[in-house]
């Protein structure tokens, strides 16, 4: 089946059920103990579908997790603060419920208004959630009429919000953060611009060996840094001194299959000829990879490049942002790492797409889908409605 847009259901005077991807970072609390939305990227990416939804008459429910609060309810994991930053970006009244399922939110629901928007609080306040619950997805399902997410950060999550109800709702669709997600990373895997260059950085290899490999049919060449980098040279056989932190094991292995292949398909792997102190790539290094960079058509960037959250470290992924953000080529980043370092340098306009993805983003890139989008093509299963 074709994967409806939300611009295909019908949504005048309907309960809508938005799963949305509002697990967003929060200050501490302060000494009133409320705490606050400290970036709030993925509430602003949300906003074409919240608008257009709107707009065309829908009385709005969303949802989303926060967290990992394990299946029980637990204040520090709040929506409020992500529902507070939402009637702020919208200029309107946006009413928090106190849960996500029940005959209270269930009235509440059924007296909105269209236009209305109203947030359920954390759906991993029950652990039905993570189990994909058949159950617990009736129960969401009460409260609606059609279905739309644009929970891509999440998509990657077979939840019962994000798979099992859609499962069950006839009318079912994907917002626009999906649709422009999902055009920029099918851009790299089908028919990308050449060179198509790949920044890797942040910690660990092994996590992200399956995506590397994956990107390997289509890569012409690949840059390593952050302590990563330090596997693969490991794996090469060179000492990393003692006061740096070790790789692990597995990562060494990693790197070692990833360089492997890297060389029998003739793909340049370039790895840090110097470092500051072990904890950013050296002016060497940086000058080198903006050399090699600058050929490129096609980049996609994952995770930084050394410690950018304290200077001077953050010298290597500024820099290298910096010489891409004028290049003419599609610049890809994915993780929060990375789109937090591009976009504190001031530099997010620059970019094609900064992915509101960080594990979605990559298992994407691994397979050329996610359970929470397939599920939208998939035949429509009603259920009985005295399973509830
Ligand atoms: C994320 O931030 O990557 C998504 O919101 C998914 O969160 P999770 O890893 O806790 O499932």
């Amino acid at each position: 089946m074709r994967l409806k847009s939300i611009r295909e259901l019908p949504l005048r005077g309907k309960k809508l059920f938005l799963r949305l991807d509002f697990n967003v970072p929060l200050s501490a609390p302060d000494a009133e103990g409320i705490r606050k939305v400290e970036d709030d990227t993925r509430i602003r990416e949300a906003l074409p579908t919240i608008r257009f939804a709107r707009e065309q008459g829908a009385k709005v429910i969303i949802a989303s997790h926060l967290g990992r609060p394990k299946g029980l309810r637990n204040d520090d994991f709040s929506l409020l603060p992500a529902a507070d930053r939402l009637a702020e970006l919208l200029g309107t009244e946006v009413t928090l419920m106190d849960d996500c399922i029940g005959e209270g939110v269930e009235l509440k629901a059924a007296g909105l208004q269209n236009g209305d928007v109203m947030v359920l609080e954390n759906l991993r306040f029950h652990k039905e959630e993570e189990e994909n619950d058949l159950g617990f997805a009736q129960k969401l399902a009460r409260l609606c009429d059609v279905y739309v997410t644009d929970a891509f950060g999440t998509a990657h999550r077979e939840h019962a919000s994000t798979h099992r109800l859609p499962s069950i709702m006839p009318d079912r669709g994907m917002g626009f953060l999906i649709e422009k997600e999902v055009k920029y990373f099918d851009g790299i895997l089908g028919n990308p611009a050449a060179p198509f260059h790949l920044i890797l950085g942040g910690a660990k290899v092994s996590d992200k060996i399956k995506t590397i490999s994956a990107l390997m049919k289509h890569v012409n060449g690949v840059v390593i840094g952050g302590a990563m980098a330090y596997a693969f040279m490991k794996a090469r056989g060179e000492t990393i001194p003692a006061e740096w932190k070790q790789p692990a094991p597995e990562d060494v292995e990693a790197a070692r299959h990833l360089l492997a292949e890297a060389e029998k398909k003739h793909i340049p792997f370039l790895l840090p000829l110097d470092t500051n102190l072990g904890f950013d790539i050296g002016p060497r290094t940086i000058e080198e990879y903006i050399r090699f960079l600058a050929t490129a058509k096609t980049v996609f960037w994952n995770g930084p490049l050394g410690w950018f959250e304290k200077a001077p470290y953050d010298r290597g992924t500024r820099e290298v942002a910096v010489a891409l953000a004028d290049q003419a080529c599609v610049k890809v980043v994915g993780g929060g790492d990375t789109v937090s370092a591009v976009t504190q340098a001031g530099l997010a306009e620059k970019f094609d797409h900064l992915s509101t993805g960080g594990g979605a983003a990559l298992e994407y890139l691994e397979t050329g889908t996610l359970p929470g989008i397939e599920i939208l093509r998939a035949p429509y299963r009603p259920t009985s409605p005295d399973l509830v």
